[in-house]
């Protein structure tokens, strides 16, 4: 574990140029006028779900939960501890040596350092692959580098859509180090929301129209709040891979 501390150090030390842009083209940040920050969803609305893999994902409506049950996916467990550890061990050296981005308002993320990766580690590659079985029909072409965001404890990711040219219909992001919550709101309609909760070690994936037509979002530590629960955030890794437009 990195500590603050030990961070503030490393960012001194580090002579290294960080990317701020590798991942800018793929993002369409939204204004905050098309994305109202209306009440959260609490036990009282009426999109409870029932326990199970469900309890993770709360909705506006249970029609609207029941319209994306295809297309939005919560896999508690997907990565094993030592599976996190081994992905930690690979990711750690690189992120080191970047530093946070923080003061760029216009920015989709704040708080973050970004990478990507292709080639990896057998145990690794051994999660990449069921990750990509898991997400995506068989033959299709996919985005060849993973790309791995960094979210400082401080950080949060705006509300956006990933960019439809660069990127196919469907998302799949392993959660490492944090639990978070990511909001999706239909663009235009701030009344069509759905919650996620992504445990530390889950995979989701977004596909079709809720990658298309409603924008995600990473809640900052002050707002992570899923069904009225307080779920505090840490420092997060997300490791996503995404597919090609077809
Ligand atoms: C992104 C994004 C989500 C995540 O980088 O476009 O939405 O889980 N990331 O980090
Ligand atoms: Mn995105």
């Amino acid at each position: 574990m990195v500590t603050p501390i030990k961070m503030k150090l490393l960012q001194a030390g580090s002579k290294q140029l960080h990317s701020r842009y590798l991942y800018d083209h793929i993002r369409k940040c939204l204004s905050s006028a098309t994305t109202p920050r209306s009440t959260r969803m609490g036990t009282g609305h009426g999109g409870l779900m029932p326990p199970g893999d469900d309890a993770l994902i709360a909705g506006s409506t249970p029609d609207l939960v029941r319209s994306l049950r295809s297309q939005v996916e919560v896999k508690p467990h997907f990565i094993t501890e030592e599976e996190e550890c081994a992905l930690m061990e690979e990711l750690e050296p690189g992120l080191r040596k970047k530093r946070y981005e923080f003061d760029h308002w216009d920015d989709a993320i704040h708080g973050y350092r970004e990478t990507e990766r292709v080639s990896w580690g057998l145990a690794c590659a051994g999660v990449l692959t069921r990750v990509r079985s898991v997400a995506f029909p068989e033959g299709g072409l996919l985005l060849g580098p993973v790309h791995i965001l960094d979210l400082d404890k401080a950080g949060y990711i705006k509300p956006h859509i990933d960019s439809v040219k660069f990127c196919g219909s469907t998302i799949a992001g392993l959660s490492l180090l944090s639990d978070s919550v990511m909001r999706l709101v239909r663009e235009g309609s701030g009344d069509e929301r759905l919650e996620l909760l992504l445990p530390r070690r889950s995979l989701y994936i977004l596909r079709d129209q809720a990658r298309y037509d409603f924008n995600h979002e990473i809640l900052k530590d002050e707002e992570s709040v899923f069904r009225g629960r307080r779920i505090p955030r840490q420092r997060r890794i997300s490791v996503i891979c995404r597919n090609l437009p077809s």
